[in-house]
């Protein structure tokens, strides 16, 4: 099988993914929240492939990610105060802005929608990739977690290259920057009514949020009716039940048996025959870690995974969001 990793990328091999994207084929590259398979934002080839390389339906809308917020204008239009704001304040960051479109953005990147979401990424090898595609005259990277759909999201280039390495051609690369810094994916905030509305919780909390918009300012939409009849439709990760599943069968807070797997924060003892699969210190490092030992749980093939859900606020919130989603009913 054909190695699609180049680990810690020189300037070469930027620019080498740089002109791939270009010519629409995929890269594959580290944020600080998961792994993303990008495609140029505007290529429409590109963008069938990432659809047929996660098997993911194509009405599903993607995230484009951009080197800076003077690209904003060029994605979205009618930005409210507020979200320009949030972008101020955390961008590059695990955020995503859910803004009104311009015509940059076609139906295939927004799944007919008429919004786009948008983000800067905090990690160096994704910014270097999208400063050099930009310059090379590229719009944006589009970038869906590099995981089959439904299933984990990778937060290692290993774990791109073990869900997606068979689907990927001789053209495709993946960027390998290590281990994602945060570990689950980024806030999704719709930013298209008078105040912002949390779609998708992650590291940025609601508290962060509103700390920034005390008195979000108010956006004038045009029709009253068209953009709440929108907001019920929008498509976003929160409205499948079943997510960032592993294959082992996956219970919360129960009491683990001998041979299954444990997760839970480090003070929580590992019962006699148990497999520790992660003793994280605190909620960051719950975060880091979530993935891949849910992997590890995978690849040791166990039939039962436990996890004893961190408690409190923040982060931790995200985390019982995505267990909830992977759990098994
Ligand atoms: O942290 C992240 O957000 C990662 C990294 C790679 O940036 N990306 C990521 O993408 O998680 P994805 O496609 O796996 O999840 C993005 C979610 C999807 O559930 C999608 O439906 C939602 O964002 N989304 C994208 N555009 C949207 C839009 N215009 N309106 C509502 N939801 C949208
Ligand atoms: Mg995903």
């Amino acid at each position: 099988m054909i190695e699609h990793r180049i680990v810690s990328p020189t300037k070469k091999y930027i620019v080498k993914a740089s002109e791939s994207l270009l010519s629409g084929n995929l890269v594959a590259f580290p944020t600080e929240t998961v792994y993303g398979l990008g495609a140029s934002a505007t290529n429409e080839k590109g963008i069938n492939r990432i659809y047929e390389v996660k098997e993911r339906p194509n009405d599903h809308p993607l995230i484009v990610h951009i080197s800076g917020a003077s690209k904003l204008k060029l994605w979205a239009r009618e930005i409210p105060e507020y979200a320009l704001d949030l972008a101020n304040e955390f961008w590059p960051g695990p955020m995503t802005l859910i803004l009104k479109r311009t015509n940059t953005a076609k139906d295939f990147i927004t799944g007919g929608q008429d919004t786009v979401g948008l983000r800067i990424p905090n990690n160096e090898i994704a910014l270097r990739l999208l400063r050099e595609f930009e310059n090379a005259g590229g719009l944006g990277i589009a970038a869906p977690s590099a995981n089959r759909f439904g299933k984990v999201s990778p937060t290692s280039a290993q774990h791109v290259e073990s869900d997606l390495g068979r689907y990927l051609s001789n053209s495709d690369l993946i960027l390998d920057g290590g281990e994602c810094d945060i570990g689950i994916e980024s806030t999704i905030i719709d930013c298209t009514q008078g105040k912002p509305k949390v779609l998708r919780p992650g590291a940025i909390s609601e508290t962060a949020i509103f700390r920034i918009n005390s008195e979000p300012a108010i956006f004038q939409t045009k029709t009253e009716k068209s953009p709440s009849l929108k907001i019920r439709e929008i498509k976003h990760s929160g409205k499948f039940e079943s997510h960032y599943s592993p294959n082992a069968i996956l219970n919360l807070d129960a009491i683990p048996n001998p041979g299954d797997g444990l997760i839970a924060i480090y003070q929580k003892p590992t019962p006699d025959g148990c497999i520790r699969l992660a003793a994280p210190k605190n909620s960051q490092e719950f975060a880091q870690q979530l993935y891949s030992a849910l992997r590890r749980g995978d690849e040791l093939k166990l039939k039962r995974i436990v996890v004893l859900q961190p408690e409190g606020d923040e982060i931790a919130k995200a985390i019982r969001d995505r267990l909830q989603k992977a759990k098994t009913k």
